[in-house]
């Protein structure tokens, strides 16, 4: 059933399913921000620190936290709110799915929407990441899915896409030059790729992931905004995008989702299609940062127990070096949200030993 849209999103077929939902989020609110983690958090940097538990030593660290009752009760809380999120909101499409995927479906703008049916899937993506059935690319209806779940997610923090808007707002510009095409690599549902249309309404801009799914429900989604973005189905590694097409590309947790030697292969890419003195402006989880104990344990948990299978290869990894062995010069820019780290990384505006020169 059509119950209309809220903040830019369908609402659930079914009041039920809405108020379920709506708990979901009043639990991961109460369990985040409501003391729950905090408390586990105190507990355990103790207790770490009379252990003596180091950084590195992660088995260690697992044993010790592990067996602190706030630790335990924070770990089943958020594993069971992610899941009764996902299971609510999936129940809930499941029932309508017959009438949302036709929609879906029809009548796309080919000069929008460009899929590739010879596309092929790679393995590192056919995975339920965050726990979300189906993932990415294996449920026809996975864009609705996780503009549902990640609303929960954000607790209400990004409504009309709050969030993403905020990002692309503090994305830096090319050091000389305007932007004149833009790019959302990893796009998702093209919340971002929105977003750099709205700050630049007369770029030509561009969303890019690999998942046809999300895809779909990203172009209906910008053409009911009334932006005119192009999305394009593809991987950041291989593009398709000739050589510095683009001014400035924006990519927001992408690489804690990808193994490193796909990382290492898209840094490659965005250089190749970014013009002499274009940006690329990344938000990701803190590669590289050392962090103490506790910190360390909870992405380890997140990585364990929340579908987040690559996380620890990034955080593990150089990625600046990569980032500058590729040719880019870094500029830090804020912490997001606690954990998440920014990378302003300006291409040269003089060609240089990569370029042949
Ligand atoms: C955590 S989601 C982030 C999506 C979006 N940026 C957002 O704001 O929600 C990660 C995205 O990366 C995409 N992805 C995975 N591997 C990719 C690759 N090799 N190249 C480009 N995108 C990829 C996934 O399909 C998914 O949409």
């Amino acid at each position: 059933m059509d119950r209309g849209q809220l903040g830019g999103l369908n609402r659930l077929p079914s009041l039920d399913a809405e108020a379920r939902l709506g708990f979901c989020q009043s639990l991961r609110t109460l369990v985040t921000a409501g003391g729950v983690s905090a408390k586990s958090r105190v507990e355990a940097s103790e207790a770490l620190r009379k252990a003596g538990v180091t950084a590195g030593e992660v088995d260690e660290i697992c044993r010790v936290a592990e067996q602190l009752p706030h630790v335990q009760i924070r770990n089943r809380m958020l594993r069971s709110v992610q899941e009764m999120t996902w299971d609510s909101a999936f129940r809930a499409l499941d029932n309508d799915r017959e009438r949302l995927e036709s929609e879906l479906l029809e009548s796309p703008d080919d000069s929008q929407l460009l899929l590739d049916d010879r596309f092929e899937t790679p393995d590192y993506l056919k995975f339920d990441f965050h726990l979300q059935p189906g993932g990415y690319v294996g449920e026809p209806l996975a864009g609705e899915l996780y503009h549902h779940g990640t609303q929960a997610f954000y607790m209400g923090m990004n409504e009309g896409d709050a969030i993403h808007g905020g990002l692309v707002a503090c994305g830096q510009e090319p050091r000389t030059g305007g932007v004149e095409r833009a790019l959302d690599l990893a796009t998702g549902i093209g919340q971002c790729a929105t977003a750099l249309k709205q700050r630049y309404p007369d770029a030509e801009v561009w969303g890019l992931d690999p998942s046809e799914p999300l895809l779909r429900y990203a172009h209906r989604r910008a053409r009911r905004m009334g932006l005119p973005v192009r999305f394009k189905q593809a991987a950041g590694e291989s593009t398709g995008f000739e050589d510095g097409y683009f001014d400035l590309v924006n990519s927001y947790i992408l690489f804690h989702e990808v193994p490193f030697k796909v990382t290492e292969a898209v840094i490659g890419e965005m250089r190749r299609i970014l013009r002499p003195g274009g940006v690329l402006n990344i938000y990701d989880f803190p590669a590289g940062d050392p962090m103490p104990p506790e910190t360390r344990y909870m992405f380890e948990h997140d990585h364990r127990d929340n579908g987040e299978r690559w996380s620890i290869e990034l955080m593990e990894s150089d990625f600046d070096g990569a980032l500058r062995s590729a040719g880019f010069e870094i500029t830090p820019g804020p912490r997001q949200f606690l954990v998440v780290k920014t990378w302003h990384c300006h291409k040269p505006a003089q060609p240089g030993p990569r370029d042949g020169a």
